[in-house]
């Protein structure tokens, strides 16, 4: 069980650096596979995000708290529908917005207990 956790908590920072890594790549260099990586990255944050709190409450491991959760969850959300967008018509500005958004995502990760 720790080990499937662990693996999960790997992936999600992952997942992490593949979003920043798509915004950066997109705003410095304009790559066209710069907006498959962003949206690709933000759809695996999202499904292993929900795969974590799914494994905490199924095994007990700990309390998610859930308004921590329900706050990223919609931030993911609105990076997976910009990341949507930038795919469909490229714009730096969504790149940024998807950027800032996972930026934001870390602070709460990180900073709300
Ligand atoms: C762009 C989106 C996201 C980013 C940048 C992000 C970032 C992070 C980071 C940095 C951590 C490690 C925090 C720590 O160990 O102190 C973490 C843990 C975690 N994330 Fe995310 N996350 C995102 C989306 C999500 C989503 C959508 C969910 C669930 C709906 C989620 C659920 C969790 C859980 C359960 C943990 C482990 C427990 C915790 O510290 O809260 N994450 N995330």
């Amino acid at each position: 069980m720790d080990i499937i956790y662990s693996a999960l908590v790997f992936l999600h920072m992952i997942g992490l650096a593949g979003i920043i890594a798509g915004f950066l790549m997109q705003v410095i260099t304009d790559n066209p596979k710069s907006t498959k990586v962003l949206l690709h990255s933000s759809l695996l944050q999202l499904v292993v995000g929900l795969l974590l709190v799914g494994m905490a409450e199924m095994g007990d491991l700990y309390d998610p708290n859930h308004i921590k959760i329900a706050v990223k969850l919609v931030i993911s959300l609105i990076i997976v529908v910009v990341g949507v967008l930038n795919l469909r018509k490229p714009a730096k500005n969504l790149a940024v917005t998807a950027g800032v958004l996972a930026i934001l995502n870390i602070g709460v990760a990180v900073f709300w207990g």
